[in-house]
This record gives C-alpha cells, sequence and structure tokens, in this order.
C-alpha cells in the first residue's frame, strides 16, 4: 500500500486500492478483477464512499433476506456482544438455545435439534457425515445442477464446474434433475421431464449400488444453477425412491430458505419431508456467519447413544445466535415472509414476465418469491446461451445505473431482499428494461 494512503482520507480510490493490494479473492485469477467499492446500506439500498446509491437485487450472496443493516438485528448483536462475546460449543448458552428453539418452530413436526455450524458448506458437511454415520453407508448423490459450498466434501457434492479441480474426497456420484428449458431427458412438458428425471434417478440408484448410498443430498429448489424450480411431483418421487432403498434424504435451504421463496422453507411449496434440513445464509441474513443443520427424530436418538465425530470452535458463536434470534422474530413481527411471497409472486413475477415479453433476448423467466432468474439467450429457438463478453456488459450498465445484480453465466438473478417494497422492484425492473432495451 502506498504509505500516503491513509484511513483518514477514505474514498472509493483508498478502499479500491487498499483492496486489490492487500485482498486474496474467491472464485477469481486475481490479475484482472474490478471489485465494486461498497461503503455501507440500509434495507435494499447501498452505497459507495462518493454517495452513489444501489438498489440491492442480489442480497449480497443472495442472504440478506431482511435487508441491510436492520436496526433491531444491530442491537440484538451489540447486547450479545456487551453480554458474552464468544463461549465454547460445550456450555449451555442462552442465545444459542433460543436460536435453536425458533428455527425448530419452523422446522415440520418430528426435526428435533439442531447442529450449528459456521456456514452453508461446513453445514453440508456435517449432514453428510451424520448421514454416513446414521447408515453406516459411503456414497452421496447429488445432482449436477447444484452447488453446495467450498469445503471438502461439500464441493464434490455440488453438480457445477467448480467440482471439478476440487475432487479430493470420495464416495460421491452425481445424478441430471430436472430443467425443463434445457431438457436432458428430451422433454416437451413438466410431466415427461419429473417422469423422465425420476426414472434417470432410479437407475443411477441401481448402478451404483442403492446399499451403499447414504443420501441424496438435493437443494429444494436449486439456486447458483438459476431457480430450477422442481416439477410437480419431482421431491415426492426423489423421497418415494430413497424410502424403497433406506437412503437418507438431505435438503440444502441455505439459499432457499428462511423466507426466499415466500416461505419459511422452499420444500414447503412440495408435499416433502427430507431427514436432514441444512440452512445459513438467510437464518440471519448473513450479519454474523452462521448455518447447521436440523435434524429429525430418528438420527437423533441415533445419537443419542453413538459419538457424534464432528464439532466447531465457533459452532452456534453467541453474536451468530443472537443475529438468528433477532432476524426470525423480526421476520415474524414484520411479515417479511409474506412480504416476500405478496411483492415477489405479485409485482416482480408480472414485471419480469413483461420484460421477458419485451425482449428477444430473455428466452425464459422462472422463480417464486423473490428467487428468479432471467435466463439470456442469443437466439430465442435454439436457446443458446448469451455469450459472456454480452453478460459482462449488461452487468456493466446495470451497475452503471445503480442496480446490483446478480449474475451467473447467462442469467440475471433476480434475488431482492425479502423486505423489498413494490416501489423498489418497479424501480430495479425498470433500470433492467432500460438496460435489456439496449442490449437486444
Ligand atoms: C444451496 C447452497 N448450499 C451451500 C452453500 C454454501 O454456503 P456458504 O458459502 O455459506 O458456505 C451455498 C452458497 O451459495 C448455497 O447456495
Amino acid at each position: 500500500m502506498n504509505d500516503s494512503m491513509t484511513p483518514d482520507a477514505v474514498s472509493n480510490e483508498y478502499v479500491y486500492q487498499l483492496d486489490r493490494q492487500n485482498v486474496f479473492h474467491s472464485w477469481s485469477s486475481q490479475g484482472n478483477l474490478s471489485p465494486l467499492v461498497i461503503a455501507g446500506g440500509r434495507g435494499c439500498k447501498m452505497w459507495d464512499y462518493s454517495g452513489k446509491e444501489y438498489l440491492d437485487f442480489s442480497s449480497q450472496l443472495v442472504n440478506t433476506n431482511i435487508g441491510h443493516q436492520h436496526p433491531k438485528v444491530i442491537a440484538a448483536i451489540q447486547a450479545q456482544a456487551g453480554e458474552l462475546a464468544t463461549v465454547a460449543p460445550a456450555h449451555a448458552n442462552l442465545a444459542r438455545g433460543e436460536a435453536a428453539k425458533r428455527i425448530l418452530a419452523h422446522a415440520p413436526q418430528g426435526f428435533e435439534k439442531v447442529f450449528f455450524t459456521n456456514a452453508g458448506a461446513d453445514a453440508n458437511e456435517n449432514a453428510i457425515r451424520m448421514a454416513r454415520a446414521y447408515t453406516g453407508r459411503d456414497k452421496i448423490l447429488s445432482a449436477y445442477r447444484s452447488y453446495h459450498g467450498n469445503t471438502g466434501a461439500a464441493i464434490v457434492a455440488t453438480g457445477d464446474p467448480r467440482r471439478v479441480p476440487n475432487e479430493f474426497a470420495r464416495g460421491h456420484a452425481h445424478f441430471f434433475n430436472p430443467y425443463l428449458y434445457r431438457s436432458d431427458f428430451w422433454a416437451s412438458n413438466e410431466e415427461e421431464e419429473c417422469e423422465r428425471a425420476l426414472m434417470h434417478l432410479k437407475r443411477v440408484i441401481e448402478c451404483e449400488g442403492p446399499k451403499s448410498i447414504a443420501a441424496i443430498l438435493l437443494e429444494s429448489i436449486p439456486g447458483t444453477a438459476g431457480m430450477l424450480i422442481p416439477p410437480k411431483g419431482y421431491l415426492e418421487g426423489v423421497r418415494r425412491l430413497a424410502d424403497q432403498h433406506g437412503i437418507l434424504l438431505i435438503l440444502d435451504e441455505v439459499m432457499a430458505g428462511f423466507g426466499r421463496t415466500g416461505r419459511w422453507f422452499a420444500f414447503e411449496h412440495f408435499n416433502v419431508k427430507p431427514d436432514l434440513i441444512v440452512f445459513a445464509k438467510g437464518v440471519n441474513s448473513g450479519y454474523v456467519p452462521a448455518g447447521g443443520v436440523v435434524v429429525s427424530e430418528p438420527i437423533c436418538r441415533h445419537f443419542d447413544d453413538h459419538m457424534f465425530f464432528g464439532g466447531l470452535t465457533y459452532s452456534g458463536h453467541p453474536l451468530a445466535m443472537a443475529a438468528i434470534v433477532a432476524t426470525l422474530d423480526t421476520m415474524e413481527a414484520e411479515g417479511i415472509v409474506d412480504n416476500a411471497d405478496r411483492v415477489g409472486n405479485g409485482v416482480l413475477a408480472d414485471g419480469l414476465k413483461q420484460i421477458a415479453e419485451k425482449h428477444a433476448i430473455v428466452g425464459e423467466t422462472r422463480g417464486v418469491g423473490v428467487f428468479h432468474a432471467l435466463e439470456l439467450v442469443s437466439d430465442r429457438d435454439s436457446r443458446a446461451p448469451l455469450p459472456a463478453p454480452a453478460m459482462a456488459k449488461i452487468k456493466g450498465a446495470l451497475i452503471e445505473k445503480g442496480l446490483l445484480p446478480f449474475v451467473v453465466e447467462n442469467r440475471i438473478h433476480v434475488v431482492p431482499p425479502c423486505i423489498v417494497s413494490e416501489a423498489e422492484v418497479e424501480q430495479g425492473l425498470s433500470i433492467l428494461d432500460d438496460v435489456l432495451s439496449t442490449a437486444g
């Protein structure tokens, strides 16, 4: 860092240079990065040091469900810091117990306990470990179109291409999950896609050896892969296949859970109950890192007299737990899940439909709640994905006009905080409409 750069002169340029000279970034080759400088935020807005404002339609990494700097959550973290800033996981702690109780209150009947982790990846890691210990089996089946996190087993459970350079853990196999717009099964409607995807999974289970499979791990609605809402009957069919072979079902709710789809858990849209629920992100909007596994009764009983070989120094960290308690209480009190349902399935879904009809560059829009994706194509008939340079240009134009998007491959994921207002949705959609008009 240049010696003349002092914190007295905080500016976009100072923070940018500080970052570029000292910070090693995720999922990137480091040479050619240009991180956007963010100074602060409130609600759905963020701003930089020059005062330029952005409407956050990314919820950062799809985690700030309650919006930025909610005063009740900030106050709860501050109060907990004043009382007890850290405590070992083996001790009983008020904030941890209250957080677990609140999470269980939103889980279906039959869930008994919560194991806390630092984030989503290690939550999947521990769910996988529980499933292996419980069943005495080793293999985990998961979908190619998925992301489960960046630790040893979680990245190998991930289906997307970030898995390939990280495949060091054994005991994983993958299958194709339903995605009608780009069907791997030559399906032309939801029923065909569902039936064929289940037949394919049945064959994968048979070929991998049903007695060697501990669990099927699935995002209830795959998020990073582009809001791939499973067709009616799919998750129920997966549950049936799992039950036939004594295989556990782990549903990863890290991105889709805690209000994002207009329900507390995304699997509530379907008639399915998992054995383990994995959560993180929205549980406390990421104000303090936290994740975990909600454990069903039979698995709890197993571990009553079997050792669980797993743990983390910060499991149930009190600052994260206080943030969970305040987040969930505030979401209840302020009707935030209902807001995600009403605004997301109302003005947001309708507006995106209109944008899709208007711009030939949009191949499909899909989603539920505040969990939508616009799939951009260079040709509507062939459905050829819009190439990366064109996507980068669109992303740049959206940011320039004050909208923070979440861009993945050829898609714009439209994922504002669950508190988003109708007026903010109108504002964001108008920027999207503008930018797509010049891109098309
Ligand atoms: C569905 C899902 N599972 C797990 C993870 C990993 O969570 P984390 O980055 O908190 O470890 C993510 C992150 O995006 C996710 O979307």
